[in-house]
């Protein structure tokens, strides 16, 4: 009796006092995938069955303290993460999966483009610039990290080419400050935000990773000089990274835990919502003379959720497999210009006015990714990136802005 009362007590202090290794043992060791979301209720009835487990025989009470140390055992189960960047758009994100899945979170970010709505309570925030080295490091080295998610960059193409030192300082010294605080701090595994921009225009489709590398704007530019660093790196310092070739980033969480919004979109569906939430007059299509189905451009959208997975399973494959990995991310369907439009109308009831202006030099007319890389070797599959609850959840959030009355539909 004394045993399965101790059994039961001690499986109730695991509960209690490190309820997410529990989840996740529990998760695993049932069988169960650790990753989609368990309902509270089914999360009380694992507890009470391992309670009641616990108590039963010492057997069971041997299981799960076994399953326990092994998950605890387990390299990079749970790990400490810096995530530079992290009030910004797809870093919040990231930053939530992160959370979810029972890492422990520390953004750092100089709020240029990001957001403090972003920042979620159980993780430490720390405000500082990728440029000021010694706060960098500092931040670095007091967190006993096992890696760093990099997302701190400048995104616009078309100003990268008008203005490109402000790309080299961010997003090429930035880095480098990251780096060379990686080497110091002892972080081994980095993962890196890059972009379909390291491919420039399309030789064949879709484009995978094999793919000629021919940057057409300054920004691609530098997100492929990274990509060649971080080889370096990895060569001379064993520095593992995952570089993360994301194609367009759109939507928000579903379950509308992101605050914020991301700040000057770089790809047409915010813009595309912003003209039905009327904060922009219009639309412009750049060209719908295309060799595509509606002559309009085709670009491959990805539901950031599905990116943010992505992250998490790149921390997976570093920690288990040692080696460094470049892979795209994209849903591998071609969305064109107008069916987004159509899409939006349908979804939102709005009229979005839009109107044909001359194509931009320098895009090509379809643009999608060949995801099959990411599919075998990290086992990544899009679970969100059809057009529907992409803009549906695009424009939930846009509501949900409303309702807090942060902008005027
Ligand atoms: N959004 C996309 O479609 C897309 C596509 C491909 C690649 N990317 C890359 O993904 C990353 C994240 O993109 P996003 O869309 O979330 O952009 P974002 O602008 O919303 O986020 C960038 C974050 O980095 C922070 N930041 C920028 N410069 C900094 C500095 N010097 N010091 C500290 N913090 C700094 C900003 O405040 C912001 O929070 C970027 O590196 C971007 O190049 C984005």
């Amino acid at each position: 009796m004394k045993n399965h009362r101790e059994s039961g007590h001690r499986i109730q202090i695991l509960t209690e006092v490190c309820p997410q290794i529990f989840h996740y043992s529990i998760k695993k060791y049932e069988g169960l995938s650790p990753y989609p979301a368990l309902s509270g209720a089914k999360i009380n009835r694992i507890y009470y069955l391992a309670f009641l487990g616990g108590i039963r025989e010492n057997l069971a009470e041997k299981w799960y303290v076994a399953a326990f140390f092994k998950m605890v055992k387990i390299k990079g189960v749970f790990m400490n993460v810096l995530v530079i960047g992290g009030a910004g758009y797809i870093g919040s994100h990231v930053v939530r999966e992160l959370l979810d899945q029972g890492h422990t979170v520390t953004v750092y970010d100089n709020l240029s483009l990001g957001q403090r709505e972003n920042l979620f309570s159980e993780a430490s925030f720390v405000y500082g610039d990728i440029l000021d080295y010694s706060r960098l490091l500092k931040t670095a080295v007091s967190g006993s990290f096992q890696a760093l998610v990099h997302l701190a960059a400048f995104k616009a193409a078309g100003e990268s080419m008008i203005i490109p030192e402000k790309y080299s300082l961010n997003n090429i010294s930035g880095t480098i400050n990251i780096l060379n605080v990686a080497v110091e701090a002892g972080i081994k595994n980095i993962i890196f935000s890059s972009s379909a921009a390291v491919y420039g225009e399309p030789e064949y489709l879709p484009v995978d990773e094999q793919h000629p590398l021919q940057p057409e704007n300054y920004y691609g530019f530098t997100k492929l000089e990274i990509e060649r660093f971080l080889s370096w790196y990895d060569k001379l310092k064993g520095i593992r990274f995952a570089a993360l070739r994301y194609f367009n980033a759109a939507a928000y969480d579903s379950n509308q835990r992101i605050k914020g919004f991301e700040i000057n979109p770089s790809n047409l569906i915010p813009i595309v919502l912003e003209v039905a939430a009327g904060i922009r007059s219009e639309v412009q299509i750049f060209g719908n003379d295309y060799g595509t189905r509606d002559g309009t451009g085709v670009r491959d959208y990805v539901h950031v959720s599905d990116l943010a997975r992505g992250h998490l399973l790149a921390l997976d494959y570093l920690s288990k497999n040692n080696k460094s990995i470049i892979c795209n991310l994209g849903s591998e369907s071609g969305i064109s210009v107008q069916e987004i439009i159509d899409t939006a109308r349908k979804i939102t009831g709005q009229v979005i006015p839009a109107r044909v202006v001359a194509r931009r030099p320098g895009d090509p007319a379809v643009l999608t990714a060949s995801a099959q890389y990411a599919r075998t070797a990290l086992g990544w599959i899009p679970r969100y990136s059809d057009l529907e609850t992409i803009i549906t959840s695009t424009w939930e959030h846009y509501l949900l802005l409303k309702k807090n009355h942060e902008i005027n539909l």
